[in-house]
C-alpha cells in the first residue's frame, strides 16, 4: 500500500562513534541522505542512556541534516523547550508514559517542529488514533526501545497495516516510520505495507556500500 510520501532512510547515530558523532554526522550528508535519527534515552523509559540537548545543539551548527529526535523520556513534556532550541527538526514522543501527550504535542508544533507519537511493539494502533490528525508522523517501534542492533520484530508488519489503513481511508498525510532491525530483509516487508521512513542504525553504518544499501532498502539513490 504506496503512502503519500516518497520513502527516505533517517540513520541513526546511535551505532556511530560516540567519540566523533560529527564525523558520523558528515558521513550521512556524504551518502547523499537527508535526514538523520537521533535518539535520547533517560534510564527510565529505557533501560539505557545516551544524550541530551547540548549534544543535539553542538551537531547543529554546520549540518544542513533534518533532526528526528526520538524521544525516549518518562516525562517528554519538559524537554520539548530545549530540544526546540537545540535545532531538532521533529520531535516524537512515545505514547505509553503517563502525561499529556496531546497538549505535549501541541507544544512541540508551536515551537515550528514537526510532531509526532511513537508506540511501543506491544503497544496497539488504537492508542496512536487519538492524535493521527494532528502528527506529521507515526513512529512504530519494530524492537523494544534502549538498544541498537536487536531483532526485527515481524509481528509489528499488522500494525503498519493497519497505520498505512488509516492514513488512506482518513485522507490523513502523516508519514510512517520504523524503527528497529531495519536492514535489508526487513526494510521491503516494511515499504511493501506503506512505510516511508526507515530508521537504521547497526544496517546503515555497518553497510559495505551505502549507495547500495539506500537503494535497496528507499528503492532510490536519496
Ligand atoms: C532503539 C532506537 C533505534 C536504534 C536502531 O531504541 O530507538 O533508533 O538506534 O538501531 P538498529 O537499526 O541498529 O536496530
Ligand atoms: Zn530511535
Amino acid at each position: 500500500m504506496n503512502g503519500p510520501h516518497s520513502c527516505l532512510l533517517a540513520p541513526s547515530i546511535l551505532a556511530g562513534d560516540h567519540a566523533d558523532l560529527r564525523s558520523s554526522l558528515g558521513q550521512i550528508e556524504a551518502s547523499g541522505l537527508s535526514w538523520v535519527h537521533l535518539d535520547i534515552m533517560d534510564g527510565h523509559f529505557v533501560p539505557n542512556l545516551t544524550f541530551g540537548p547540548q549534544t543535539v545543539a553542538a551537531l547543529r551548527p554546520g549540518s544542513a541534516l533534518f533532526f528526528d529526535v526520538h524521544l525516549m523520556l518518562d516525562n517528554p513534556q519538559h524537554y520539548i523547550e530545549p530540544f526546540a532550541e537545540a535545532g531538532a527538526d521533529q520531535i516524537t514522543i512515545h505514547v505509553e508514559p503517563d502525561y499529556p501527550v496531546a497538549e505535549t504535542l501541541a507544544d512541540i508544533r508551536a515551537r515550528n517542529c514537526r510532531c509526532g507519537v511513537v508506540l511501543n511493539p506491544d503497544t496497539p494502533a488504537e492508542a496512536a488514533r487519538p492524535f493521527l490528525d494532528e502528527v506529521d508522523i507515526v513512529l512504530l517501534m519494530t524492537v523494544q526501545p534502549g538498544f541498537g542492533g536487536q531483532s526485527f520484530r515481524h509481528d509489528v508488519l499488522p500494525k503498519i497495516e493497519q497505520l498505512a489503513r488509516w492514513r488512506k481511508e482518513d485522507n490523513l498525510n502523516y508519514r510512517l516510520e520504523v524503527d528497529g532491525g531495519v536492514d535489508l530483509e526487513t526494510a521491503p516487508l516494511c515499504t511493501s505495507r506503506g512505510v516511508d521512513t526507515l530508521v537504521a542504525g547497526t544496517a546503515f553504518f555497518k553497510a559495505a556500500d551505502r549507495t547500495e544499501f539506500i537503494r535497496k532498502t528507499t528503492g532510490s539513490v536519496k
